[in-house]
């Protein structure tokens, strides 16, 4: 009987002894997992995509102009707005107006209609005769002639974006005036005007991003006399401040296809006009250089179509009015 109880009573300490270690056992258990939940909490939330990467899509979006890390010009209004800005805990993009940067020329074409959708918008007056820009640029434009008039120079636009049509009109006037004027063949001034004049849908004309500036001091397109003009010495030290590379220099015609021209100006953003001018190469080289373009020219990376569509058509449910949205 004694032995009995003995042996219920060992049973009773086995099984309090087991509850009690298994009590301990998952207190244990549970201030583990605890302490690794809360070392492991906030690393998880580092992988996640950083904020900055869709504040630089949005500020590309908006087309707000030039961000940090940029030689930008002060007081223009063309900083992007503060609540755009990243956070100083945030990577600053050093890269402003990459939607700019594409090559337009003869084997690189803009893509149809791309100059119907694009926003214009006036930056210059001459008389009756109104220049305009690709919206997205006007502030960089406006702020380069307002400085270079505080610096005693009037920079005068002379052209800058044209229709499809008026590209047409232009070409077509070209070879008649050397028809006309040297006695040159339909075939010799088609030729010959091809140095000067780009057809239609290959002008950075058409795409709003050129613009052709002189001056009082020498106005005129028919030789390159500009270049000796203190405009033209101002615009070569400072042009790149506002995004804009003297497009067809002297000397690279035969890479171009184009004749120097001191007077046509392209914008391709700050940090990218800055770039290509320290590497003294003319676009279509710099492309090949980047692998950005072929040995052919044609650009592979950096295109226009590679989600650099200048606008989309969006119809206005309420009026069915089309509206033009910038979604570069
Ligand atoms: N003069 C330049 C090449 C143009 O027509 O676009
Ligand atoms: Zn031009």
């Amino acid at each position: 009987m004694a032995n009995r109880r003995r042996k219920k009573n060992n049973r009773n300490r086995i099984i309090l002894n087991c509850t009690k270690y298994l009590f301990i056992i998952t207190l244990i258990i549970f201030v583990v997992v605890l302490i690794i939940t809360s070392i492991f909490k906030p690393e998880d939330k580092q992988d996640e995509p950083q904020s900055s990467d869709t504040k630089i899509t949005s500020q590309e979006n908006t087309g707000s102009s030039a961000e940090n890390g940029t030689d930008l010009p002060s007081g223009t209004g063309i900083a992007p707005d503060a609540s755009d800005s990243p956070s100083p805990a945030e990577p600053a993009p050093d890269i402003d107006n990459a939607w700019a940067m594409f090559l337009v020329n003869s084997v690189n074409p803009l893509p149809d209609n791309y100059d119907s959708l694009i926003e214009t918008e006036v930056v210059f007056k001459n008389g009756d005769r109104e220049f305009s820009v690709d919206a997205r640029i006007a502030p960089y434009i406006n702020k380069m002639v307002a400085d270079a008039k505080d610096d005693g120079i009037d920079l005068a636009i002379a052209s800058a974006y044209r229709s499809m049509e008026y590209q047409q009109f232009n070409f077509d006037r070209s070879v008649q005036q050397r028809i006309n004027d040297r006695g040159m063949t339909y075939d010799e001034a088609y030729a010959d005007t091809l140095k000067e004049v780009a057809l239609p849908g290959v002008s950075e004309h058409n795409a709003g991003l050129a613009v052709d500036i002189l001056s009082g001091e020498y106005y005129s397109f028919d030789d390159d006399g500009f270049k000796n003009t203190k405009a033209y010495a101002w615009l070569s030290e400072h042009a790149a401040e506002y995004g804009f590379i003297l497009r067809y220099p002297e000397s690279k015609e035969d890479i171009t296809g184009i004749i120097y021209e001191p007077w046509h100006y392209r914008f391709v953003g700050i940090y990218y006009a800055n770039k290509v001018n320290e590497s003294g190469l003319c676009l279509e080289e710099y492309f090949i250089e980047q692998g950005w373009a072929g040995a052919d020219g044609v650009a592979t990376e950096m295109t226009v179509s590679q989600s650099r569509t200048p606008a989309e058509i969006v119809v206005n449910e309420s009026d069915g009015e089309a509206q033009v949205n910038i979604i570069v």
